[in-house]
């Protein structure tokens, strides 16, 4: 065994996360009862320059909100990333939408532009994309696509708080941005999401939907159209106010240890590390790479001895093309190959140097380099 227990992913909580937790815990009540979910939706607006935020249970579900306010429904067809945590895909279908499932670029394992050019149909209306990890789509192409054919773009920039595209942050592109505060991800507030848009009818709609449809204008508790109740806590928004007062530091934090990860791996021989292409700036949410000439046996066999290590590392996404709920097949050999030989390494914000060095000595032995 390590000398500790190495996490794939966990917090950096600060004087500043309990001060604003026991300030909700005390205070957050009455006329106050939604003070810091107020102050998180206008500092997310103010970090991206987003003219409308709205803070939700999770990410899930501002990516349903997102999908339910676009209007799709049974028919439609929705382009989507074949690699992500199924969250992504399910926010399609809980709608009654269709997700297409396109394959991933090889150097960022994002959506591929082309790949999305190639899958519109009559039925297209809209892209769903993830910057995966932490690391940008390729937004140009993505939104000249989307602008030629009348899509909508949604961008489920669950782990990418902080990353850039040419200098522009991730989630500001799109029709909508969607980002998760789950307890793995870089600012946390153990459940949490939020969701941003530019335009004033699509959030309206994103607000009654999110608030049981009422609208009180009949009567008090009235209800105007079929809802949700998705909003978030005042608790939880206290610590993902203060998390996100602290993004800056906090990115740096994950770019620090990958950069650590960096000066260990990227000559060894059999081993791809997933870097910053051209024009990207990423979060590093998850440092990630391929075994270019192993199996997925072998890539399992890494990932138990370091677990026997007391290591936590991450074997890549299945691809969501094949799971039962989406009965759809399609064919992405790239997403197959980092499904069966991708891994991400512990990143935990509590991570040491000495702790890369253990991480990185270990896969190495293991891979037998
Ligand atoms: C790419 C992606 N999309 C969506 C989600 C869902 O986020 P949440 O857990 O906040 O609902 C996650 C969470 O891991 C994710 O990684």
């Amino acid at each position: 065994m390590s000398r500790k227990k190495i996490a794939f992913a966990g917090p950096w909580i600060t004087q500043k996360e309990k001060d604003y937790a026991l300030d909700a815990v005390e205070n957050g009540w009455y006329e106050t009862y939604d003070k810091h979910v107020k102050l998180l939706e206008a500092e997310i607006r103010r970090y991206l320059d987003k003219k409308f935020a709205l803070a939700t249970h999770c990410c899930t579900l501002a990516l349903h909100l997102s999908c339910a306010a676009l209007g799709l429904e049974r028919g439609d067809e929705v382009i989507c990333t074949d690699f992500s945590w199924v969250a992504t895909a399910y926010a399609i279908t809980y709608t009654g939408a269709t997700p297409v499932f396109v394959d991933i670029d090889p150097d960022s394992w994002c959506i591929s532009p082309e790949a999305v050019r190639r899958a519109i149909t009559q039925k297209t209306k809209a892209i769903m994309l993830v910057h995966c990890f932490g690391h940008p789509c390729d937004m140009d192409p993505i939104m000249e696509i989307a602008r030629e054919n009348g899509l909508a773009v949604i961008e489920d920039a669950a782990p990418s708080m902080g990353a850039r595209y040419k200098g522009k942050k991730t989630g500001t592109f799109g029709d909508f941005g969607c980002f998760s505060f789950h307890g793995a991800k870089i600012t946390v507030s153990g459940e949490g999401g939020i969701l941003v848009t530019d335009d004033a009818k699509l959030f309206e709609r994103v607000q009654l939907l999110a608030s049981m449809g009422r609208t009180d204008s009949r009567a008090v508790f009235w209800s105007d159209m079929e809802g949700y109740q998705y909003t978030m806590g005042n608790i939880a928004a206290s610590l993902a106010l203060a998390q996100m007062e602290r993004v800056d530091e906090l990115v740096a934090k994950k770019r620090e240890i990958f950069h650590w990860y960096k000066q260990r791996l990227e000559n060894t021989p059999g081993v791809k590390l997933i870097t910053e292409k051209e024009h990207c700036f990423s979060n590093y949410c998850y440092p990630s790479l391929l075994l270019t000439n192993s199996t997925r046996a072998k890539r399992d066999a890494i990932l138990l001895g370091l677990k026997e290590l007391n290591v936590h590392c991450r074997p890549a996404f299945p691809r969501m093309s094949r799971f039962p709920s989406l009965p759809m097949r399609y064919e992405n050999p790239v997403a197959k190959q980092v499904e069966e030989r991708g891994i991400s390494l512990a990143s935990a914000a509590n991570i040491t140097e000495e702790d890369v060095e253990f991480v990185c000595r270990a896969f190495t032995d293991l891979l037998g380099v």
